[in-house]
């Protein structure tokens, strides 16, 4: 079964094809983020623009490379939420429309879900599975019994883990997005040099909460005499390890609770190698049969490979007249 994917939830532009969910035939990402970096984060309106003018060349590539005409598609899956409304809007209609022009089956995709089945590209992940999925916009841990039986189990209470990092970098004055310049420079700071807040780390819920480290490196930025480059170091290695301290202990307690056979990370954050490689360490510090597994770096950044693996797993089709862009769509 042939899957063309459409992604426009934020600032990429995705159209990919995939047969069966798990084999890619193209996969094509054009970016706006040289835009947004120059005003050091996301303004909408620019976003829903740079859709408007990517998504059809980047659908005619898509399909070009995976040498498929339209017609011969199986379906056409898109992102319907969440994310800007703007952005969604470009990724809904045209996909709408095709479906109608080409009479194909549309299956709205989840975003969310999205980043969880980047797994299933190239791997097999086995059930029960535990999902993490870390992006800039979300934080959280599902339980996955298998395709239809999934539950969250808890994400966070303000900022989310990349939109930290983000923060950070802000405070910093690095590029936007901050996750991976904070993984550089970490590379040559002291992790243990600042002892940055780890909110609600032992509680027995699986939720979280970072808004507190953004204000303590705010402050103490701000009581420093100068913030030179290995200084600035040090933060980024400190606030990286809070960050996947957190990460951590919430992702092996829900492993210990419910003896999943799978961990499945997924989001902008999950291309944190530091990140991966803690819980690595730590699950095999426990000895269970759990497999960690992580997508290649394109994956777990948006992409529309993703939501068409997503839509291979999800039964419903959807009637074209019934489908809307939902910015808040979250977990049922
Ligand atoms: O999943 P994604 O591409 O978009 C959303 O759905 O949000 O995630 C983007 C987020 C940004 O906050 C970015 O700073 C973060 O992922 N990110 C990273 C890394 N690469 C991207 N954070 C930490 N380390 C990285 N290497
Ligand atoms: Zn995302």
């Amino acid at each position: 079964m042939k899957i063309l994917g459409i992604e426009t939830s934020c600032d990429e532009t995705g159209a990919a094809v995939v047969e069966d969910g798990k084999t890619i035939l193209s996969n094509i990402v054009a970016t706006s983020l040289p835009l947004h970096a120059k005003t050091g984060g996301i303004i909408p309106e620019v976003a829903a623009r740079q859709q408007l003018k990517f998504i059809l060349p980047v659908i005619q590539k898509a399909l070009e490379e995976a040498k498929i005409k339209i017609e011969q598609l199986d379906a056409i899956a898109v992102t319907y939420g969440p994310g800007l409304i703007g952005p969604l809007l470009v990724g809904v209609e045209t996909a709408k429309t095709l479906s109608y022009v080409y009479n194909k089956s549309l299956i709205g995709v989840n975003h969310l879900f999205g980043h969880i089945y980047a797994n299933w590209i190239g791997q097999a992940p086995e059930f029960p599975a535990l999902a993490l999925i870390v992006s800039g916009g979300h934080t959280d841990l599902v339980l996955m019994k298998n395709h239809q039986q999934i539950q969250w189990l808890g994400g966070t209470r303000d900022d989310a883990a990349g939109e930290a990092f983000d923060k950070v970098g802000r405070l910093l004055n690095l590029p936007y997005p901050a996750g991976p310049k904070i993984e550089e420079l970490a590379k040559k700071g002291n992790p243990k040099k600042f002892n940055f807040p780890r909110p609600i780390i032992s509680s027995d819920d699986f939720d979280f909460s970072f808004s507190g480290l953004k204000t303590a490196v705010l402050r103490k930025v701000q009581n420093l005499k100068k913030l030179d480059d290995p200084t600035i170091a040090d933060i980024c290695a400190s606030v990286q390890q809070a960050i996947s301290d957190v990460l951590t202990r919430k992702t092996l307690h829900a492993t210990n609770k419910f003896r999943v056979k799978s961990i499945l990370l997924g989001g902008g954050v999950a291309a944190n190698t530091f990140i991966v490689d803690q819980l690595k360490t730590n699950l095999s510090a426990l000895n269970f049969e759990t497999k960690l597994l992580v997508p290649s770096k394109k994956l777990c950044t948006d992409n529309a490979a993703m939501i068409a693996a997503a839509a291979y797993y999800k039964s419903e089709q959807t009637d074209w007249q019934n489908l809307t862009a939902n910015p808040q769509l979250y977990f049922d």
